[in-house]
């Protein structure tokens, strides 16, 4: 694996943020890809090459396990290559141990689409552990309907939880409804179906990202998607994988709303970005609040459509965002209340599943504004922010979530004068050369003693 960007500790950051020149920027691989592309790549029997995957720790745990499972990688000019274990093989061989641990870290995607993998893989006993935080997030919505194709799960800690023991047995195919909008759990299901050899099919309550069912499809296999369910149909061989893969909606993020608090910096471009409309959630907020945006689609890799997104004015009215959209821009919601906040206000409702990512981000989001002397009001899904709000320059120490250190430096970019903002190792779960862009942008941002 090549060397990491892996800044460390607390930075000073004195806002508020003039570049250099006009904002171009091209975001890292798409994370939620990247982890699928790993996947896929070690179920087929040849050798797949992925240009420009997202290098983080959340991407790497995912590597390590496919690399675990059995997978050649060596990375190459721009990407990696992965020579598969093909599912036949996967599928029969007892594998080298026949008991085999994890660690996961902090990444969620890791954990659950791993449980789906693993579950089928007879005669083979796995491990699964991560860091605190993700030995505090629900892992039942996966478990559960594994359980019922037939899985082995058992926690070691609290129920519902990892630790966790998955023992390999011999799945049945079935139909699941399923009561969360997660792309993890309709993700895990599928590749459960995929290793196992049985056909699934997935219903969820609302959209949510289709990452896996584009790939799947771009490799041709049986997938189908027809209103809200994905039905996928016994595979036995998955071709190996070759694409570039598009730039990431969710570190773009970033950048739309630092250009929506310092409109000065606009017009700005994001180029080599995906426009996957299961992604365009924020987008599609803004633009709804008047915001003038442009979507320039150029080409497709591997089923994602991907080009550039121009963002010439912040929005005029309030953004306003409800259960439907949310698993559309889940992600991105923190950096939303800076916007809502500085332009003219933010309401936020049904967005529970805040309360259960890397940490609580609703209360999060309103400790991390708050540093910054910003008001949220806070409900029980959702928030109410009031328009028209100048961030002060602040203090934000002690967080431990990516996304919060994200949104800690957004409104720390904002304010006017020197502004802390410690935890910012965190930017290595998705988004490790963040602090080195913004530098190279002419951002005023070093490390703190
Ligand atoms: C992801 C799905 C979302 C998102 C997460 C990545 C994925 O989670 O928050 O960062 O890659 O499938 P849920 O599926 O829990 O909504």
């Amino acid at each position: 694996m090549p060397a990491e960007e892996r800044p460390a500790g607390t930075v000073r950051v004195r806002g508020p943020f003039r570049p250099r020149g006009a904002l171009v920027v091209r975001p890292p691989g798409d994370k939620s890809i990247t982890h699928r592309a790993y996947l896929l790549a070690l179920l087929s029997s040849g050798r797949s090459t992925l240009l420009g995957p997202l290098v983080s720790d959340d991407t790497s745990r995912t590597l390590s396990l496919v690399e675990g499972l059995g997978a050649g990688t060596r990375w190459v000019e721009g990407g990696v290559e992965i020579a598969g274990v093909g599912l036949g093989r996967l599928r029969t061989a007892p594998g080298r141990r026949l008991s085999t641990s994890f660690y996961l870290g902090n990444s969620g995607t890791t954990a659950r689409l791993a449980l789906g993998l693993l579950s089928p893989l007879r005669g083979r006993e796995f491990y699964l552990d991560g860091d605190e935080s993700l030995c505090r997030r629900p892992m039942e919505r996966v478990v559960d309907p594994l359980r019922e194709m037939g899985a082995e799960v058992s926690y070691l800690g609290e129920p519902g939880r990892l630790p966790l023991m998955v023992r390999g047995r011999e799945l049945a195919g079935g139909s699941f409804t399923i009561a969360v909008a997660s792309a993890q759990v309709r993700s895990a299901l599928l590749i459960a179906g995929l290793v196992g050899g049985v056909g699934v099919a997935v219903s969820l309550p609302s959209p949510v990202r289709d990452h896996l069912e584009r790939l799947m499809a771009f490799l041709g296999l049986p997938v189908e998607v027809e209103e809200g369910t994905v039905e996928l149909s016994r595979v036995d061989e998955v071709p190996p994988l070759n694409l570039p893969i598009v730039g990431d909606l969710s570190a773009a993020a970033f950048w739309l709303a630092l250009g929506c608090t310092r409109p000065e910096l606009l017009p700005l471009r994001i180029v080599g970005v995906g426009l996957n409309p299961t992604r365009l959630g924020m987008v599609e907020a803004l633009i709804s609040a008047g915001a003038e945006v442009e979507l320039l689609p150029e080409e497709e890799w591997g089923g994602e459509p991907v080009g550039e997104i121009r963002l010439q004015a912040p929005p005029q009215e309030p953004i306003r965002v409800g259960p439907g959209e949310v698993p559309r821009l889940v992600d991105e919601l923190p950096l939303l209340a800076l916007v809502g906040a500085v332009g003219r206000g933010m309401e936020l409702c049904g967005a529970g599943e805040l309360r259960v990512k890397e940490s609580d981000r609703l209360a999060g989001t309103r400790e991390v504004l708050a540093c910054f002397g910003i008001g949220v009001e806070l409900a029980e899904d959702g928030w109410q922010v009031e328009g028209g709000q100048r961030p002060r320059a602040g203090e934000c120490m002690g967080l431990s979530d990516h996304r919060l250190v994200m949104l800690a430096l957004a409104a720390a970019l904002t304010a006017e004068g020197e502004s802390r903002v410690g935890g910012v190792e965190w930017l290595s779960v998705s988004y490790p050369q963040l602090l080195r862009e913004l530098v190279l942008l002419g951002a005023e941002v070093e490390p703190a003693g």
